[in-house]
Order: C-alpha cells, then sequence, then structure tokens
C-alpha cells in the first residue's frame, strides 16, 4: 500500500511549496517503501535523515513566508509544524537504533498529518500569500 502519494488534490499553487512537497512525498514514499521491503538498517536511516533535513527547510520555508507576509494564523500554522517536529525528536533515535516499528509508526502518522495539514493550513496560508503578492504588485504597478 502507498501511504505517500502526491496528487492535484494537494496542490497550493504556489510552485516552490508544491515542488517541495512532492519531494517531501517522495521522499517519504521511498523511506515506506524501504522500511516495508526490508532494506538495510542504513539506507532507512540515510532516507529518514534526507526526510527529516527537507521537512525543516520547507517548514523554515513557509514560517518565512508567512512572517514576510504578515500572516495572521502564522502561529496557529507554526504550532502544527511544532507538532511534527516533536515528533520527529521523540522517534528518530528509535529509528536510528533500528526499530523497524518506531519508523512505521512515525510514516503512518506523517501521512495523515500531511494530508490534513496541506489541505487545510498550507492552502489557507497559500491563498494569504497569492493576495498578497497580488495586492503589492498592484500597488507597484
Ligand atoms: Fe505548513
Ligand atoms: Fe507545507
Amino acid at each position: 500500500m502507498r501511504l505517500f502519494k502526491w496528487s492535484k488534490m494537494h496542490a497550493v499553487f504556489i510552485p516552490e511549496i508544491d515542488a517541495e512537497h512532492q519531494n517531501i512525498f517522495r521522499l517519504a514514499d521511498e523511506l515506506h517503501q524501504a522500511v516495508v521491503g526490508g532494506a538495510p538498517a542504513d539506507r532507512a536511516q540515510a532516507l529518514l535523515r534526507e526526510l527529516i533535513a527537507r521537512e525543516e527547510d520547507h517548514f523554515a520555508h513557509e514560517e518565512r513566508l508567512m512572517r514576510s507576509t504578515n500572516y495572521p494564523a502564522s502561529a496557529w500554522h507554526k504550532g502544527q509544524h511544532d507538532t511534527v517536529r516533536k515528533r520527529v525528536k521523540e522517534f528518530a533515535p528509535r529509528i536510528e537504533g533500528g526499530e523497524r516499528e518506531a519508523a512505521l509508526l512515525l510514516l503512518e502518522f506523517l501521512s495523515g498529518w500531511l494530508r490534513d495539514h496541506i489541505r487545510l493550513a498550507d492552502c489557507m496560508m497559500a491563498a494569504h500569500v497569492r493576495n498578497y503578492e497580488r495586492a503589492q504588485a498592484v500597488l507597484a504597478s
């Protein structure tokens, strides 16, 4: 079963954000396939580190965007990112220790979280950013 499959339903219509989401889905899917398929632990750990790094870059990118456009719901949105940061901190040492079950639990959590977060919080933020940029363009013209 594929836990991570990006589709148009996940689009937020900011090309860089959509590209980052697609990359996160691809890495999470690779990690999931590796864990389910019994790949060597070092392969799963390398993928996990890459996934965590790309996800942190992505959260930081969205948080910069929210700050620079004075997004009113940024604290709520960042709180959702912090939930993932906390989960990853809890689970990463167990996964690094070779606990396959911990990797599966984290991936299951992430799969539901990404779907819900992108479809609500990221879509709301992206709509705000697009409106903000349109308004700035009008002001500048
Ligand atoms: Fe987000
Ligand atoms: Fe996002």
